[in-house]
């Protein structure tokens, strides 16, 4: 048995990524119904609309589910734990930040810990504060990103070698491929965001969907390395402008008002690619269908058992 599927008490070794402020309750439910683990994302969010995403999960499904908070963007970040422990919410994700100082209180009520990591160094900071989990993601990943530009394939052997937890890969899987690579590489699991858009559970816009599957292996673009707020997004006109105006000389401030909680609810939810940005991770490209979550999970499955013995022919 997989010991990540073991602790998080999940059929498949795949997990939602957190997508705060954009993501809901039916995609969730619909990920932990279908035998992995969905998340929800805690995002800059207000307290009762993440308690109401709580409870609308635990009515959809009776199956475990995460909440994930980015400690650096999440506001109330306390509160949320409270809310976590009342709802007996048995997994949680931290990203954007530092986890040490709240891993112990939430260990305490019994909760698996799982930190989202772009680095062996991190990776170890984490192991050494109590985490359970971690999910290493590379610079492949859709959303805020790592100034390191660690790529999956060059991050996970090394953490796998640096740690003894369940190591998660994340960042450019879409597919049973991905995951029977994430396997070989070291890790017991994979963490996936792009992919759970292009589903027809998932509540985004459908020009987010149609544009992933339009996607090809160059439609993503790094924005915010000119502030050292990293961000990986759909090439779309909004993020061309972006980018013009990193060129000229944006001011911290002016880059996170433009790529702020509104505007990528203004591209990811209104479909507004003018006005507003979209996350993409580079996988974008290998995405051609937009599947229920339960047949996509299937047939990653299915592939990523099938590939195996083709690499071994590979190798006799
Ligand atoms: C729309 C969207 C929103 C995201 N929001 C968050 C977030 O709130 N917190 C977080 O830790 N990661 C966030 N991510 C990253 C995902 O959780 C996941 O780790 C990443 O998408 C994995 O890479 P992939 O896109 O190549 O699958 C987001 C990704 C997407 C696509």
């Amino acid at each position: 048995m997989n010991r990540l599927c073991e602790l998080l008490n999940i059929q498949y070794p795949i997990i939602q990524g957190g997508m705060g402020n954009v993501s809901n309750a039916p995609l969730t439910a619909a990920i932990s119904e279908a035998g992995a683990m969905g998340t929800i994302g805690a995002g800059t969010m207000d307290l009762e609309d993440i308690e109401r995403l709580m409870i609308e999960t635990k009515e959809r499904t009776s199956q475990p589910f995460a909440v994930n908070v980015p400690l650096s963007v999440a506001s109330n970040v306390k509160e949320i734990f409270q809310l976590i422990i009342k709802h007996g919410i048995k997994v949680v994700s931290l990203s954007a930040g530092n986890p040490a100082p709240f891993i112990p209180k939430l260990k305490e009520h019994g909760i698996t810990v799982m930190c989202v990591v772009a680095s062996v160094y991190h990776a170890k900071k984490a192991e050494e504060a109590g985490c359970d989990i971690l999910v290493a993601e590379g610079y492949e990943a859709a959303g805020l990103n790592s100034p390191y530009e660690t790529t999956t394939m060059t991050l996970i052997p090394q953490v796998a070698d640096a740690v003894s937890i369940p190591l998660v890969a994340a960042g450019g899987i879409a597919d049973g491929r991905g995951l029977a690579a994430a396997l070989a590489l070291g890790a017991s699991g994979v963490q996936m965001g792009t992919r759970f858009i292009a589903t027809k559970e998932a509540p985004f816009h459908v020009t987010y969907k149609n544009k992933l599957i339009e996607a090809n292996d160059t439609s993503t673009v790094i924005i915010g390395r000119t502030v050292g707020t990293i961000r990986r997004v759909y090439k779309t006109p909004y993020a061309e402008k972006v980018l013009e105006l990193e060129k000229e000389g944006i001011s911290s401030e002016k880059y996170l008002t433009l790529t702020s909680e509104e505007q990528h609810i203004l591209g990811a939810m209104k479909g507004d690619l003018e006005k507003g940005f979209i996350n993409s991770g580079q996988i974008a490209g290998a995405i051609q269908d937009i599947p229920t979550v339960s047949m996509l999970l299937e047939s990653m499955m299915d592939e990523a058992r099938n590939v195996l013995p083709i690499v071994n022919q590979y190798l006799k």
